[in-house]
């Protein structure tokens, strides 16, 4: 499998993921509305490349459109066979991921989340192509006690956002139930952060972040007071959450090695969480950040926020096993490199 549609492959993970797949010599698709993204990270991907003195000629082919459209994914998969090198295979980011948001806008996530892949299903089925990786989330999950959590953890998840991709999980199951010529991974992300290493690209939420990790970036450049830490009596080592926070680039060769695994294995769908297995608390983010960049991260405690948990953290050993993917990089490296992107883009993608 050489020629990758990547939908939302301008975003903060899926444009990482075409940087390593255009390294690795991949014909690479881009569709994406733009929506929660610009077409700048895509420039700058050729930059990187162009640094590293990797060539990639006519490799990376753009097309803005909207996923809910098959006349848009038509087009992409029509512009593939011209080129004579067709689709074989789709890495799905698209959608959309404020949990906040969803709980006020539920129809919009199902719209995008659920609509826009099942119009890439049909699509694809169209085009005779049956392979994907789906960017599913920990959210899925119903946490329980402080306990890493494996993909036989029970499901549950607690806000429209989390359901949109359960259900996008059950159809990918009845999808591969009723033709087993597909070959389906549902990647189960856990917390992706930091940015390549070159500070070129990296997260750029729109408006105030809702995550924890682009917070403290924006108050170590001043553009934010101070970090609201929600609770400080939770069950774990220091009152604050724990969560598995994954380096962005670890994540993006996790899809090189998802994609490797449907090409060389038979017809199947599996789920696999891709997180690193370690626990950080929110209070270790911080004074690591501050350490490791020299700056002042001010913070609040305030109560807990409804629906929220104590510990978040994968057993990533079946992405070890079956994947051969293990991490390499720490939280460190994470809070390194997701500083550099932040000092050197202070707004973003924007001037
Ligand atoms: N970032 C996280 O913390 C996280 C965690 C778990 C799962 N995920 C999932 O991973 C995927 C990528 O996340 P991200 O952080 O890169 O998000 P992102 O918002 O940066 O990227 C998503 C991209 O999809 C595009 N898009 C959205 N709807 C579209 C549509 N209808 N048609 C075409 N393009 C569309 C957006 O413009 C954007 O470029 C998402 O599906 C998200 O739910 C993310």
């Amino acid at each position: 499998m050489n020629s990758i549609l990547v939908t939302g492959g301008a975003g903060f993970i899926g444009s990482h993921t075409c940087l390593s797949l255009l390294k690795k010599g991949y014909t690479v698709y881009v569709l994406d509305s733009y929506i929660n993204s610009s077409p700048v990270p895509l420039q700058r991907i050729s930059i990187i490349l162009e640094k590293e003195n990797v060539k990639i000629d006519d490799k990376l082919t753009i097309l803005k459109g909207d996923l809910r459209k098959e006349s848009d994914i038509k087009k992409i998969f029509e512009i593939a066979l011209k080129k004579n090198k067709p689709i074989e295979a789709v890495v799905h980011f698209a959608g959309l991921k404020a949990v906040g948001e969803s709980n006020k806008k539920a129809i919009k996530y199902w719209d995008f989340n659920v609509l826009g892949t099942i119009s890439l299903l049909k699509v694809m089925e169209d085009y005779d192509c049956w392979n994907i990786v789906f960017s599913s989330s920990a959210t899925i999950y119903r946490p329980k006690k402080n306990s890493l959590m494996d993909e036989n953890h029970e499901l549950g998840p607690s806000n429209p956002y989390g359901v949109t991709k359960f259900v996008i999980e059950k159809m990918l199951n009845d999808a591969f139930r009723s033709n087993q010529k597909w070959r389906i991974i549902n990647l189960r992300y856990f917390n992706p952060i930091g940015a390549h290493p070159s500070g070129l690209i990296g997260e750029d939420p729109l408006g105030i972040p809702n995550n924890l990790f682009p917070l403290i970036m924006q108050v170590a450049i001043g553009k934010i007071n101070e970090i609201k830490i929600f609770g400080k009596d939770w069950p774990t080592k220091d009152g604050t959450g724990i969560r598995d926070y994954i380096h962005v680039m670890d994540l993006a060769e996790g899809h090189l090695k998802a994609l490797e695994f449907l090409i060389n294995e038979k017809p199947q769908i599996c789920n696999i969480n891709l997180g690193t297995g370690i626990g950080t608390s929110v209070l270790e983010l911080i004074k690591t950040f501050e350490k490791i960049n020299n700056v002042k991260i001010p913070y609040v405690f305030t109560g807990r926020r409804k629906g929220d948990n104590a510990f978040v953290v994968a057993d990533n050993s079946l992405a070890q096993s079956n994947l051969n993917w293990i991490p390499k990089m720490n939280i460190e490296h994470m809070c390194r490199d997701g500083y550099l992107w932040q000092i050197n883009n202070p707004n973003g993608y924007l001037k």
